[in-house]
C-alpha cells in the first residue's frame, strides 16, 4: 500500500515535469468543439467530433455481444493502429475515444506515433473499468497503466466507463480492493458508496494534473444526482449510446438533465452501430411496422439525406450536433471518416421540422435505466 503510494507520488512528479517539458497541450479551441465545464481545466474544449476505437476485430462479433476488442481478436491491433493513423493523417481527425477495456490502447499509441503528428495536438479520451475494477486505489492504478499503455504523460479526458461493477455483459467481476467495490463482501459492498469512491481518485487524478478533465460513462440521472447530493465536483462529461431511435425514449431526459448541470453529453454507437445491430423488426413473430433493421437503411433518414444531398450518416451526425451531443463513430474506412467530418468543414443546417422527424424515429426501448446498452425495440413506446 505504502510502496504504490510512493510509486503513485513519484509518477505524479514525473509527469508534471515531463508536461512542462514538452509543448503546451493544446486546448482544441480553434477547431470545431464542445467546451468542457465541472471538473476541467480552465478553457479546455473537446473536438465535437472523435474516432471510437472500440472493435477494430476482423470477425463482427454477433447481435448482443458487446463489440468491443475484448481479449483482442485477430486484427484488432493493426486495425485500430490503422485507423488511428488514417483518421490523424488522411482525415484530419483530432480525437480518439479510448478505453482500458478495449485491450488495445497500445496500438492507438503505434498510430499516433506513426502519423507524427505532435501528441499536444491530439485530445485523447480514454476510460476505466469495466472489466477492471472500480474503486480508489484502482482507478489510480488503472491510469497509470493507460498513461503506459498510450505512451503519453496525460489523458485529455478520463471517464469512468461504467456506473457498477457488475457490468451486465460480463460473467466474472473484477476483484477490487476498495471495501465499497469488493463484491465479494457483502457487508461493505454498496455499488453507489463504489461509485462516489472511485469518482473520489478521478478528482485526485484531475487536482494532480495527469488528466486534465474527468467524466463518467453510461450513467444515468440518478447516478449524476448521487454525486450532486454528495458536494462532489460534478463530471465534464457522460458518453451514453445516444442516436435518434433512443432519444425519445429515454435519452431526451438525460440530455436536459445534463444540459442544466454543465455536463456535456457524448454519443457512442451514434449511427446506431450497422455493422453488428440490426435492430428487430419482428417481436413475437410479428412484422413491427415502421421498423427499420438499421438507422443508416432508415427511410426517413434517406429521404432527408437526399433532400439536403448529404449522406445518411451526416444528417445523423449533423443532426446530434445540432442538439449539443458530441460523437465518436468508429470507422476503418478514409471514405467514411472524411465524411463525417465534412459536417464541420461544409457545414449544412437541418430545419427545425427536419430536426423534429428524425427525434421521433424512435424504435428503441433502450437502457433508461442503464442495464445493457444494446437495445430491445420491442415496439411498446411510450
Ligand atoms: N462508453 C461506452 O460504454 C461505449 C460503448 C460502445 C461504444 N463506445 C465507443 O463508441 C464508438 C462508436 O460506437 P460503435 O462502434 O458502437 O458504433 P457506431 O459508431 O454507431 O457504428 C460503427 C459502424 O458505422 C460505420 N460507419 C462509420 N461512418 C460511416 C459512414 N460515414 N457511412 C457509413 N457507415 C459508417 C462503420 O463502418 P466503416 O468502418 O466501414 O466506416 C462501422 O461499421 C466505439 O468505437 C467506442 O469507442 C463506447
Amino acid at each position: 500500500m505504502k510502496q504504490s503510494l510512493l510509486f503513485f507520488l513519484f509518477a505524479c512528479v514525473l509527469t508534471l515535469a515531463l508536461r512542462t517539458s514538452t509543448a503546451t497541450p493544446s486546448l482544441f479551441t480553434n477547431v470545431h468543439s464542445f467546451p468542457l465545464f465541472n471538473s476541467a481545466e480552465t478553457g479546455l474544449h473537446m473536438p465535437a467530433l472523435g474516432l471510437g476505437t472500440g472493435f477494430y476485430g476482423e470477425q463482427n462479433v454477433p447481435y448482443s455481444t458487446y463489440p468491443e476488442c475484448g481479449a483482442e481478436p485477430p486484427g484488432c491491433g493493426p486495425n485500430t493502429q490503422k485507423a488511428v493513423y488514417t483518421w490523424l493523417t488522411k482525415a484530419g481527425g483530432l480525437r480518439l475515444d479510448c478505453a482500458n477495456s478495449y485491450y488495445n490502447q497500445r496500438f492507438v499509441a503505434q498510430g499516433i506515433h506513426q502519423s507524427l503528428i505532435d501528441r499536444s495536438e491530439v485530445f485523447i479520451l480514454s476510460k476505466v473499468g469495466p472489466t477492471f475494477p472500480l474503486g480508489y486505489n484502482e482507478t489510480i492504478n488503472q491510469t497509470l497503466d493507460i498513461l503506459q499503455e498510450l505512451q503519453t504523460t496525460w489523458i485529455d479526458l478520463l471517464l469512468v466507463h461504467w456506473p457498477t461493477m457488475k457490468h451486465p455483459g460480463q460473467s466474472d467481476v473484477p476483484k477490487s480492493s476498495d471495501p465499497a467495490c469488493n463484491t465479494t463482501s457483502p457487508l461493505t459492498y454498496n455499488e453507489k458508496d463504489c461509485r462516489l469512491s472511485t469518482w473520489s481518485a478521478m478528482i485526485l487524478l484531475f487536482e494532480l494534473g495527469i488528466v486534465r478533465s474527468i467524466g463518467v460513462s453510461n450513467y444515468n440521472i440518478t447516478h449524476l444526482q448521487e454525486m450532486i447530493d454528495a458536494n462532489l465536483p460534478l463530471p465534464s462529461v457522460n458518453q451514453v449510446s445516444f442516436n435518434p431511435y433512443n432519444y425519445r425514449t429515454g435519452r431526451a431526459d438525460l440530455q436536459e438533465f445534463c444540459q442544466n448541470n454543465h455536463i456535456q453529453l457524448v454519443a457512442y454507437s451514434p449511427l446506431g452501430v450497422p455493422d453488428v445491430h440490426p435492430y428487430p423488426v419482428t417481436y413475437q413473430n410479428k412484422t413491427l411496422t415502421g421498423m427499420s433493421p438499421t438507422l443508416l437503411q432508415d427511410p426517413v433518414i434517406s429521404s432527408i439525406a437526399k433532400f439536403y444531398n448529404r449522406t445518411e450518416a451526416q444528417i445523423i451526425l449533423r443532426w446530434m450536433h445540432q442538439l449539443g451531443v458530441a460523437s465518436n463513430p468508429r470507422s476503418m474506412n478514409e471514405t467514411h471518416m472524411k465524411e463525417n467530418l465534412d459536417i464541420f468543414a461544409n457545414p449544412f443546417t437541418i430545419n427545425d421540422n427536419d430536426m423534429m422527424r428524425i427525434a421521433n424515429l424512435a424504435q428503441d426501448t433502450c437502457d433508461v435505466d442503464p442495464d445493457w446498452y444494446e437495445c430491445v425495440g420491442n415496439g411498446n413506446l411510450p
